[in-house]
């Protein structure tokens, strides 16, 4: 398949009120002159980059606001990005975290992680994909992962279990749809630094954070070089082949020392 190419396309990017869901949006329509559809709850900050973006980009760009951990607003935005223009890609990057002990997280919270990390992407890329395929747009859909989903990471168990189900999906689904003409790939993100990671508890894990501009361009680039799997960053390059080569169970010991070490040391 050829590489994509966005300009004057329509793709929706999802968590894009902060981080590198709007900085994934800039790059698109900065760099590549895409049309955007841009969804999270913070309708307000929506519109405020909506408003620059195609200001400064000569782009459209629409907003639809979605609690993505509710199925109705996930068919909602579903009805939204496809009514009105063909849409030619997605990327599903909208998440939560919780760091800190496994037994902190209460069932509810657990659930609402799990919706909007997992359930809301199998709806969104089940209804997506055959649209893709129907309409042959010859784009692609990406989920935005993380290396938590590749390394088990201990104080943020649950968050990456989460994404390890991400990362099955996505190496699955890239697969089984490449035959049939949409791309399907799997950012694979180490630590951004971005609102999720802005508490105290990050503190002394603040030296592995990506800035979350470049973070963003390898986002977009490895989206529309359709990869497999792509994990941004020379540093967790590196840690990924190191990884690889050395026993899991001292690797996963290793990420959980330092996580306990930033969690005890902050509190
Ligand atoms: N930061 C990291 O270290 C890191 C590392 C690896 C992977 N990632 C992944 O990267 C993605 C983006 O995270 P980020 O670092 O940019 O964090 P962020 O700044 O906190 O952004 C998260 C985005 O998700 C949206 N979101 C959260 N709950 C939502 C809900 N119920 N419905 C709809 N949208 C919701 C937020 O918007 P609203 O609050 O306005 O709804 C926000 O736009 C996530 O999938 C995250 O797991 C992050």
């Amino acid at each position: 398949m050829k590489a994509m190419s966005f300009k004057g396309q329509s793709i929706l990017v999802t968590g894009a009120s902060s981080g590198l869901g709007k900085e994934i949006a800039t790059c698109l329509a900065r760099d590549h002159g895409a049309n955007l559809v841009i969804s999270a709850r913070r309708e307000d900050r929506l519109q405020e980059l909506a408003d620059e973006l195609a200001k400064k980009f000569s782009v459209t760009v629409e907003v639809c606001a979605a609690d993505l951990g509710l199925e109705t607003d996930v068919d909602k935005l579903f009805e939204f990005c496809t009514q009105d223009r063909t849409l030619y890609g997605a990327i599903l990057n909208a998440g939560i975290t919780h760091f800190g002990k496994w037994d902190e997280l209460d069932f509810e919270s657990f659930r609402k992680m799990q919706a909007v990390n997992n359930t809301c992407v199998v709806k969104l890329a089940s209804a997506l994909l055959p649209y893709f395929e129907e309409r042959a747009v010859g784009g692609g859909l990406m989920f935005v992962a993380s290396q938590a989903g590749v390394t088990p990471v201990p104080y943020q168990t649950f968050y990456s279990a989460t994404k390890a189900f991400l990362v099955h999906l996505g190496a699955g689904l890239h697969y089984e749809m490449k035959p049939r003409g949409v791309s399907v790939t799997t950012f694979v993100p180490g630590g951004i630094d971005t609102e999720m990671t802005e508490g105290a508890r990050f503190n002394d894990l603040r030296s592995f954070l990506m800035p979350v501009g470049p973070c963003a361009r390898e986002a977009v680039n490895a989206f529309r070089t359709r990869k497999y799997m792509h994990s941004p960053g020379l540093m967790y390059k590196v840690g990924g082949v190191l990884s690889k080569l050395l026993p899991g169970q001292l690797v996963v010991s290793t990420v959980a020392a330092q996580y306990k070490r930033s969690l005890e040391s902050n509190r």
